[in-house]
């Protein structure tokens, strides 16, 4: 299975993607925390990162898609692969697809998220998310046993700083304009999957893995 999430910021494509990447065998690819992990590493690809994201501006392509192209070399991703925020415009979508093509393994699939802004918000304000496994939580949907503490591995769980109003709001202005486009992409391309991801995370699991049969 060679599938890719598209949806705003806050869709639950993190959530869905850890189910997901069990369920098919296949490794979970989040450029988000690609990102997030060279920045705890203090990188240079996390320090080129770090104002983009921050401001919650997209990474260059220059950056972000040498980035993928090198992580889909990798073992792991001989049964397929899971991208989750990868592609976020149609110049990465393109590019993509090349890769793709010239290791003659072309996409399976891009299923796409769909919720409303309110609800957006409400994940983003709440979420937390592990220091030491990068595992996602919400103070209120989704919380951990004991508070500030990840339920996986013990880590801290801390507040991104792109969870901020004003970032928030920018960000799904950016997924507006520059990774919306992709979804017409991939439908005339004849791979787009739409489920709700409005509902429990069990729920939208199965919706997923339906659309996907
Ligand atoms: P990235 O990390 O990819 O952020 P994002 O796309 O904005 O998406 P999120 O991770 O915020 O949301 P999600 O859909 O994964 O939701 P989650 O499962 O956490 O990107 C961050 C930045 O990196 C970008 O702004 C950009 O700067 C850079 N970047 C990344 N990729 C790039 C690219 N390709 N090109 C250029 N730049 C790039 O869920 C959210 C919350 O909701 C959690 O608290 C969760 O517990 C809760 N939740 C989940 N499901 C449910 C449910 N069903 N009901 C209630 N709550 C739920
Ligand atoms: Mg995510
Ligand atoms: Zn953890």
């Amino acid at each position: 299975m060679r599938l890719l999430l598209v949806g705003p910021p806050g869709a639950g494509k993190g959530t869905q993607a850890q189910f997901l990447a069990a369920h098919y065998s296949i490794p979970h690819i989040s450029t988000g925390d690609i990102f997030r992990a060279n920045l705890k590493a203090g990188t240079e690809l996390g320090n080129q990162a770090k104002s983009f994201m921050d401001r919650g501006e997209l990474v260059p392509d220059s950056v972000t898609n040498d980035m993928v192209k090198d992580r889909l070399t990798h073992d792991d991703v001989a049964n397929g692969f899971l991208l989750d925020g990868y592609p976020r415009n149609i110049d990465q979508a393109d590019f993509l697809k090349n890769v793709l093509e010239k290791a003659g393994t072309p996409l399976d699939a891009a299923l796409e998220f769909k919720l409303e802004n309110a609800e957006i918000i409400a994940r983003l304000s709440g979420r937390r998310v592990c220091r030491g496994c990068g595992e996602n939580s919400h103070i209120i949907f989704n919380p951990s046993k004991v508070a500030g503490v990840c339920d996986a591995c013990g880590g801290e769980l801390y507040h991104r700083k792109d969870d901020d109003a004003e970032v928030i709001a920018h960000r799904l202005d950016v997924y507006a304009e520059q990774t919306e486009p992709i979804i017409d992409y991939y439908r005339s391309a004849g791979l787009l999957r739409t489920i709700s991801a409005i509902g429990e995370v069990s729920e939208i699991a199965a919706r997923a893995i339906a659309a996907l049969k």
